[in-house]
């Protein structure tokens, strides 16, 4: 969460991470672990690790761990070479890791591997942090105003969102906040729960497409005994259509996802103080 800022192509960026974690698939047919791990590190003076010379200075390190077969080490100088591949005709172009060290290099970056035969394989990226100190706690798409604000605040939440991480990490942060936060994981559950509730409910978070009930529903099916709660519908790029039949309802605010924690603070703040 506290990870400094990079300056990249998040595209460019995903394909590295993608390009890696398949590799650490096809290194583990047995199956076994993959761990994709971030931290900020210093490093105070200039140093060459291997082929590399970093520069000393602040960087994200990314990690991208396997416990498959290894890289024999007379085989690691050519792993990055375009075209270089073990892999059976056809299932490999040997693309993968140049595609990688492409893109980190083009960064300012640098790409570390380490690999033990038999017991897994690392690889490491080191991206320079983004003037660090200027813009730390930023996050992108937020503005000033949002990143000085005071984000806590009180009132009573009933968030509906099926998917268990997205739902999970909002109650978490809402939470933190002050608020009092009752989840429910689809509308049909927080209909049950609405119905049995004789606490007010200040504010109603749903997400736009869920299994059975959805929100455009839901929000109908709530306001017909609550109708002065307030809502915000949180919806994915692709959900114009839908978007355009809740929008149709009076009172309604949305937020886009993916969303910061923060920006979904800030949200909520904005609605139960206005
Ligand atoms: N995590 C890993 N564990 C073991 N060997 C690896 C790992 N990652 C890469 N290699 C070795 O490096 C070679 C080159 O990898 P690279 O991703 O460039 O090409 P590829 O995976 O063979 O083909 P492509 O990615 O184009 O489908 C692989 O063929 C494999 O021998
Ligand atoms: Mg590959």
């Amino acid at each position: 969460r506290n990870l400094d800022l990079v300056k990249v192509d998040q595209g460019q960026i995903e394909q590295v991470i993608l390009n890696l974690a398949v590799n650490a698939r096809d290194a583990m047919p047995e199956g076994g672990a993959l761990t994709i791990a971030t931290e900020t590190i210093d490093i105070p003076r200039a140093q060459q690790i291997g082929t590399e010379e970093i520069l000393a200075g602040r960087y994200v390190k990314i990690e991208v761990t396997d416990t498959g077969t290894g890289i024999p080490a007379g085989v690691v100088p050519r792993i990055f070479e375009p075209f270089f591949t073990t892999k059976a005709v056809g299932s490999g172009t040997g693309l993968g890791l140049s595609t990688v060290y492409g893109i980190v290099k083009q960064t300012g970056g640098h790409v570390l591997v380490s690999s033990e035969i038999d017991h897994g394989t690392c690889f490491s990226i080191l991206l320079p942090a983004y003037a660090a100190d200027a813009a730390q706690s930023a996050e992108p798409g937020e503005d000033a105003e949002t990143r000085n604000r005071d984000l806590s605040g009180a009132g009573t939440i009933m968030l509906v969102e099926d998917e268990d991480p997205v739902r999970l990490f909002s109650a978490r942060a809402l939470r933190n906040k002050g608020y009092k936060v009752i989840e429910a994981r689809s509308g049909e559950a927080a209909m049950e729960i609405l119905a049995a509730e004789e606490e007010q409910i200040d504010l109603l978070i749903t997400d736009v497409v869920m299994p059975g009930i959805d929100g455009p529903t839901l929000i109908r099916l709530v306001r017909e005994h609550r109708p002065h709660i307030k809502v915000l519908c949180i919806s994915g790029y692709s959900e114009d259509a839908l978007r355009q039949r809740i929008a149709e309802q009076a009172d309604i605010a949305f937020l886009s996802k993916p969303f910061s924690l923060k920006q979904l603070a800030g949200r909520v703040k904005e609605l139960l103080d206005g």
